[in-house]
């Protein structure tokens, strides 16, 4: 089984790779370098530069393979940012997946595992989140994620496109190997940060409001390790062989608010984490928990780590080990 992985050098997609290669598959990934690092990436995958914005460089790709499934990682996927960029969303991301689509029709490639957000829920009437909530995006970011979405469902429509879109929750944690974890040039998530200030690489933590509603102020979110993630889209790209497409929501669906991630930092690294109050960030909902129940029903996926303490202290060991990302 041959497996194209876009944006395999990436946080998620090079947990993913890890786990498919571990696995025996065969796996090329394509990715601009943007945010990703080259050092991520499985000595085992192949590696190809190339920017899916570019469709006659992604047809090429197409021709120099056969793909059996494609797991689509490559994006923007700052919710912060998107809110002040949202081209690079609106357009950018939806361009990417388009000539990504078009070429996987083109040359017959019968599954596709999309990486999706919890940020297609702005304000969800039920909590924890299931798969039959309305889809209104909260960001320019979510927009996108939901458009890719819909992009999905016409392939299948007129093509037969099997595909699965998993919206995950707040990705977390390294793997256990300490090989690879969470390495992003400009650091924006609130696990990374916190360890960096354990470290003693930032002053402090700013907590972005404390005034939300949620039962000590601050955000709630539910943190998924980044190794469950990866077990899910081979669970699920596994089980597209039965024709039928599908969407998951995956988390723990236990929320940890922003004070209980820096108190549970502070107990893993049993060092000091400073932290203030700062004004509320623009596009944060109060609180996002999924329900993980169906693809736990329908594909008997489990969780290697369930709980908030497991995922940072495998996020500690590889900050601790490389304090400065892949850079050595
Ligand atoms: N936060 C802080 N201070 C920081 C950083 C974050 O208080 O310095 C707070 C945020 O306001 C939020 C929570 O910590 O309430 C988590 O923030 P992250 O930036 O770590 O993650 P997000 O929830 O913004 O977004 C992540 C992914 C998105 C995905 C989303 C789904 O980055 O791609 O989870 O829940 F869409």
């Amino acid at each position: 089984m041959k497996i194209l992985v876009t944006g395999g050098a990436g946080y998620i997609g090079s947990h993913t790779v890890e786990l498919l290669v571990q696995d025996g598959y065969e796996v090329v990934v394509f990715d601009n370098l943007s945010t990703g690092h080259r050092r991520a990436v499985h000595p085992d995958a192949q590696f190809v530069a190339g920017d899916l914005r570019d469709a006659a460089r992604v047809d090429k790709l197409f021709l120099e393979h056969a793909f059996d499934g494609i797991f689509h990682f490559a994006s923007y996927t700052l919710v912060g940012e998107s809110m002040e960029k949202p081209w690079l969303y609106l357009r950018d991301n939806v361009v990417a997946a388009s000539y990504l689509l078009e070429a996987a029709v083109r040359h017959d490639v019968g599954r596709f595992v999309l990486s999706s957000t919890a940020n297609l829920f702005e304000n969800p009437a039920t909590i924890p989140i299931a798969e039959t909530e309305r889809v209104i995006p909260g960001s320019p970011y979510g927009e996108s994620k939901a458009a890719i979405e819909r992009q999905l469902e016409w392939m299948d429509r007129l093509y037969g496109l099997k595909h699965c879109a998993l919206r995950y929750f707040n990705a977390a944690g390294a793997h256990p190997n300490g090989h690879i974890g969470e390495d992003h040039a400009v650091e924006t998530h609130l696990i990374p940060i916190a360890l960096q200030v354990a470290l003693g690489q930032r002053q402090q933590v700013t907590i972005y409001g404390d005034d939300y509603d949620t039962p000590d102020g601050t955000c709630m979110r539910d943190y998924i390790h980044v190794v469950d993630l990866a077990s899910a889209h081979i669970a699920v790209f596994n089980a597209l062989a039965d024709g039928k497409s599908r969407k998951y929501n995956l988390g723990n669906g236990q929320g940890s608010s922003v004070k209980q991630v820096i108190d549970t930092a502070r107990e893993v690294t049993g060092r000091p984490v400073a932290s203030v109050v700062g004004p509320r960030r623009q596009g944060d909902p109060a609180r996002l928990m999924a329900d993980s129940a169906r693809i736990k029903a329908e594909l008997g996926w489990t969780q290697a780590y369930p709980g908030l303490r497991a995922i940072i202290e495998t996020a500690w060991k590889w900050h601790q080990s490389h304090p400065n990302g892949y850079a050595g």
